[in-house]
């Protein structure tokens, strides 16, 4: 497996991490109302490791799945893909074993069409992010 290095991100990352989360909880509160809705689900095709080192800074900052796992209310289902093996294997040691969260190691192009879409159809009252 390739060995891989927390990315460095700037200052525009971390604006764009903050307003992700905070898009993500207006919607996790506003799903979860919803009577008619049975999962609103969050999908994160390109998750990375979880982690990354803000070049502010030098320290660690949460990546969009940490912050997405945060949310309160919970999303019912969440789930987190990377084509690079050595970051799913660290974002999955980050995350543990939780119910509803599911992390693949793979193409997105093809997790999303094969695992992911089936699971969030409009006719079964479910909706994602
Ligand atoms: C910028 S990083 C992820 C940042 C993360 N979403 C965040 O905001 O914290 C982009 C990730 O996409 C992954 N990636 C690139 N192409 C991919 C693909 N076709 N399918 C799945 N992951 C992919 C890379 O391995 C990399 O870890």
């Amino acid at each position: 497996m390739k060995p891989f290095k927390h990315d460095e991100i700037g200052y525009w990352s971390e604006v764009k991490l903050d307003i992700v989360r905070k898009y993500a909880s207006a919607y996790s509160t506003i799903m979860s109302t919803q009577r008619s809705i049975k999962n609103h689900i969050y999908i994160d095709a390109f998750a990375g490791a979880g982690l990354h080192v803000s070049k502010r800074t030098g320290e660690f900052v949460a990546g969009s799945p940490l912050n997405a796992l945060a949310v309160n209310p919970r999303f019912k289902e969440v789930h987190l893909i990377d084509l690079h093996g050595g970051k799913a294997k660290e974002l999955r040691r980050l995350v543990g074993s939780q119910k509803g969260v599911f992390i693949y190691e793979g193409d997105s192009n093809d997790v999303l069409l094969h695992q992911v879409f089936p699971r969030c159809r409009y006719e079964d009252y479910n909706r994602a992010l």
